[in-house]
């Protein structure tokens, strides 16, 4: 530790090495100190009214100089004491008041304390550490466009639960109790439903149009809705497949809507989507809540339905140069019992597509699981 020399000398040479070497042993000591106990010891040291290192300057250096060299000493001891305290003040561990507080003088020492700041203290003069921009998830963001594509058609957006009721989710969509076409839908039930009667038993929905019924009960003709949400069902994650994924749901009912209506609506949403040079194909389907159904394919727009690409085959179309892509159908007149709607009065359409899927083919994305298991390093590449 460092002790004050009694001064043989008071000439401006022999003044600085003096200081110098005091300042040496200040830093070196300031840099040792570890914890708050390190710090006390290091404080009283140099602080410390009776015999701290400051006091004995002040006895040793200034009150015993000839009174020629009073002035010179006395400037030097003051300069000393403010760096002392300084150094004591921002070498406290934790110490990140103690630059901050240093306030008025921070401007002329600024310089002196971040050179002298061990490591707990805080440089403010360091630039901050940037906070990465969050962007919107690539299922999210299909989900948007797709629904903005149909917003720019007159439709509006309306939600339902994902936890449902038997009701909604099968029977008023036409699905009666026992019947087969459950079975296209591997239905993640809620446990301890049985006391209940069936339609009210509680399900995770395994699409988005339990959201049409909601709707038509509650709004008259004309219904113009497009429905995003999220589903499940049963299915083990692999590739293609995920218990959860997202659905976009699309109704129109109104006066005269017929099937040529629904072809052209989703000609023109696909051409929206993918580029106005992919064509539409429709082949004949079932679904128990529209009749006639179809299943829409367009055409790769990957390979230009070629199948090919290059000498190797399009993957994404299995080399037909066409992708499925909904299910679609005019609304059967039996749903229309369910909502109260004249069947003879009103026809409609509805369709449904898995976002998720449209997500993939659009980013050329191999594995559905990217999508769900939250690794930055896979979502940043979206932003
Ligand atoms: N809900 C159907 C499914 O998930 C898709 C669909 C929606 C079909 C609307 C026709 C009309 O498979």
């Amino acid at each position: 530790m460092y002790t004050v020399p009694k001064l043989k000398s008071y000439s401006a040479a022999a003044l600085d090495k003096a200081v110098e070497k005091l300042l040496a042993a200040l830093k070196q000591e300031a840099a040792a100190a570890k914890n708050e106990a390190d710090w006390k010891t290091f404080r009283d040291h140099w602080m410390a009214r009776k015999n701290g290192v400051l006091t004995q300057i002040n006895d040793l250096w200034l009150k015993a100089a000839p009174k020629d060299a009073k002035r010179e000493v006395g400037q030097r001891v003051n300069e000393l004491k403010a760096t002392v305290t300084q150094a004591v003040d921002n070498f406290r561990p934790g110490a990140a008041t103690a630059v901050i507080r240093a306030g008025a003088s921070v401007k002329a020492s600024l310089g002196t304390v971040v050179a002298t700041a061990g490591p707990d203290a805080l440089d403010i003069t360091l630039p901050g550490i940037p906070r990465p921009l969050g962007a919107e998830h690539p299922v999210i963001k299909t989900v948007h466009e797709i629904v903005s594509v149909f917003r720019n058609l007159g439709y509006s957006v309306q939600e339902g639960p994902v936890i449902e009721t038997d009701y909604y989710n099968f029977e008023a969509l036409n699905f009666p109790p026992n019947h087969p076409a459950r079975d296209t839908q591997d239905t993640l039930f809620i446990a301890r439903q049985e006391a209940k009667p069936q339609r009210e038993r509680l399900l995770l929905r395994t699409h988005t149009s339990p959201v049409q019924i909601r709707t038509m009960e509650k709004m008259k003709p004309p219904v113009r809705i497009v429905i995003p949400g999220m589903v499940h069902r049963n299915d083990p994650p692999d590739a293609s497949h995920s218990p959860m994924f997202h659905q976009i749901e699309g109704l129109a009912v109104d006066t005269n809507i017929t099937f040529c209506d629904l072809k052209g609506t989703l000609d023109h949403a696909m051409k929206a989507l993918f580029g106005s040079s992919v064509k539409t194909s429709f082949r004949p389907s079932f679904f128990p809540f529209t009749e006639p159904s179809a299943e829409m394919l367009v055409s790769c727009f990957i390979c230009g339905g070629s199948g090919k690409r290059g000498s190797e085959p399009c993957r994404p179309c299995k080399q037909t140069g066409w992708i499925e892509i909904l299910g679609c159908g005019m609304v059967d007149p039996n749903v229309y019992g369910f909502v109260n709607y004249d069947p003879k009065k009103v026809s409609g359409f509805a369709f449904g597509m898995g976002a998720d899927r449209i997500a993939i083919l659009k980013y050329g994305v191999d594995d559905i699981q990217l999508f769900f298991n939250g690794d930055v390093r896979f979502l940043e590449q979206f932003g």
